[in-house]
């Protein structure tokens, strides 16, 4: 009864128009949930109840601009983007890319916190950047608008910091320092602008390992709890009757395979409480070339005041599926499947980061068919990818995602390359090179850079090329990857010149790379870079997903 009564709730979405984007599929939804609870790297979650009763989940995203994703849920399986808490990375030279060279990768926002505090009904974005300093970002509501409101001075990093706002409203925040091995508890003034007191509450030696990340405070119960994780492996509950502790620490879920084959023990996340009284741990499994994805598993609490994770009874692993934890109420949001026709779109979707902070006065979105769409005009001179300012990037989905970008590229300057990458650390992409009058349309691999010093040690090698014939002005590229961590790692490229209709194989198989350390998965990337002037630019018409 429920069931067909979703489906056709979901089939009327399916046809439904979102602010100009056509819905074109819809996840089924059954009586149970399935992991990862969403296909897509958004790491390091901290999920809490807003005033609307709705759930909102802040991830990181490093280098990305906007930063801070957030998206929100009605019953914690369906999932939309939100917005943004960081409207732009202000954290040093090197978040805009600039011509001296100084960069960003891996920076930005790193694992913090996102909570509503109902007495002046402000939303806290509080995170630690570039190791050295910690920010607050307020706003009225998640969408916003964000505002950097304070922070509390070089050298004070509230690394994997989570925040808690006690009955009383004073507010808490947790974090670990010295490396990991040291957790401080650090109250905030009450406009929770500035620190008042600090204490050191916990060692991780007590439950015998040597360091933590992934701090989150709650008071349950009367109880404050703290939840922690030793990095790649275990999460942690702490409790205690003061914020000030003494905490008394046990394992949650100790090297728990992932529920996705290939995918890493998760261990980092939040606890959530749902109003019939159940509870859930929200972390994510270690899943490249897709990235850090989502997943969710209901906890009991036990007479000793500790929560244990409910795994799968016959294998012990965290659960492929599970109960639903609330009656669903599905979103007109689809994850892929998501056709953009930037010449109707009056902004960009959240769904869209840029590469570092976008030079805003290099790129327009335009009303119209013919001449509107996503103006991307050249930014930078440059021979590198990862130098190149204005790269726009949406993240992969699901198993086998793939994309298309229909490319006007009649404005293009000799010298210029654009195009769509598989983008991380190791990249490839299929695009169109200017050379004087000659345009070609080019497979470029395996440009890399240092997953940990961000510094560029491959220009990438050219794999194959044809001329784009006489009289041709667009093109439609598409790249499509097996992103399953048990999966080939391949991406492969294709072009078409018939509007999309058949596509053309250039290039062969590009072996996508899994290293962990530059903590983010692969993304799409639409990029438009100079290498003799600028002055060139390109009309992105439309970019969909699958
Ligand atoms: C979905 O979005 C469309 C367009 O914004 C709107 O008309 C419709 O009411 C929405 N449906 C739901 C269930 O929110
Ligand atoms: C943590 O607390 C200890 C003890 O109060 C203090 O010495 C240390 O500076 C604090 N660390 C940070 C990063 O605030
Ligand atoms: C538990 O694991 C078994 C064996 O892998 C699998 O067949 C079953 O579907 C799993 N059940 C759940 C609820 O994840
Ligand atoms: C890709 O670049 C890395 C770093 O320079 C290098 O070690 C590797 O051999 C390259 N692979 C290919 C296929 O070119």
């Amino acid at each position: 009864m429920l069931k067909s009564t979703i489906l056709t709730a979901l089939a009327f979405l399916a046809n439904t128009p979102f602010l100009g984007v056509q819905a074109a599929a819809c996840a089924q939804q059954p009586e149970t949930f399935k992991n990862p609870i969403l296909y897509e790297d958004f790491p390091d979650n901290d999920v809490s109840v807003g005033p609307d009763g709705a759930y909102y989940f802040s991830a990181s995203n490093f280098h990305y601009s906007p930063g801070a994703p957030i998206l929100r849920s009605y019953d914690l399986v369906d999932w939309e983007f939100v917005g943004h808490s960081i409207p732009r990375l202000n954290f040093g030279d090197g978040y805009d890319l600039p011509a001296s060279g100084e960069r960003a990768y891996r920076a930005g926002t790193w694992a913090s916190t996102l909570r509503h505090r109902k007495s002046n009904g402000l939303w806290y974005w509080i995170g630690c950047t570039n190791f050295w300093i910690t920010w607050v970002f307020t706003a009225p509501s998640p969408e916003g608008p964000w505002t950097q409101a304070a922070n509390f001075g070089g050298g004070v990093c509230f690394y994997d910091n989570g925040l808690l706002i006690d009955d009383d409203d004073t507010m808490y925040v947790v974090y670990t320092y010295d490396g990991g091995k040291q957790v401080n508890v650090t109250q905030l003034a009450p406009d929770g602008l500035s620190t008042v007191r600090t204490e050191k509450v916990l060692v991780p030696g007590q439950v015998g390992t040597d360091s933590v990340e992934g701090n989150r405070m709650y008071k349950i119960n009367g109880l404050y709890y703290i939840l922690n994780d030793h990095p790649g492996s275990t999460a942690y509950v702490w409790k205690s009757t003061s914020p000030w502790g003494p905490y008394e620490g046990k394992p949650l879920a100790d090297n728990v395979p992932g529920p996705l084959p290939g995918g890493g023990a998760p261990h980092q996340g939040s606890l959530i409480p749902t109003p019939n009284g159940d509870w859930y741990f929200m972390s994510f499994t270690w899943a490249y070339p897709s990235g850090r994805l989502p997943v969710l598993a209901p906890i009991k609490w036990q007479p000793d005041g500790f929560p244990v994770l409910v795994t799968n009874t016959t294998t012990g692993a965290w659960g492929t599926s599970y109960p639903l934890p609330l009656p669903p109420k599905p979103l007109n949001y689809t994850w892929s499947g998501t056709h953009y026709p930037f010449t109707t779109l009056a902004s960009l979707p959240p769904s869209f980061e840029w590469n570092h902070n976008p030079d805003t006065s290099k790129f327009s979105l335009t009303p119209g068919s013919d001449t509107g769409g996503l103006t991307l005009s050249t930014a930078t001179v440059t021979d590198d990818l990862y130098a190149a300012r204005n790269t726009l990037t949406h993240r992969v989905h699901g198993e086998f995602p793939r994309a298309t970008l229909e490319l006007d590229f009649a404005g293009m300057a000799d010298g210029d390359r654009a195009g769509l990458a598989v983008f991380r650390d190791r990249s490839a992409y299929i695009g169109i090179h200017r050379t004087g009058e000659k345009f070609e349309v080019v497979t470029r691999f395996n440009m890399t850079i240092d997953e940990w010093s961000g510094a560029t040690v491959d220009l990438g090698r050219t794999v194959e090329t044809i001329e784009v014939p006489e009289g041709t002005e667009k093109v439609w590229l598409r790249v499509g990857m097996d992103a399953r961590p048990d999966g080939g790692h391949k991406a492969t490229f294709e072009y078409s010149f018939d509007g999309g209709e058949e596509f053309v194989p250039l290039g062969g198989e590009y072996e996508l790379y899994t290293g962990w350390a530059f903590f983010l998965g692969y993304r799409f990337a639409v990029f438009n870079y100079a290498t003799q002037g600028l002055g060139g630019s390109v009309r992105v018409v439309s970019f969909g997903t699958e």
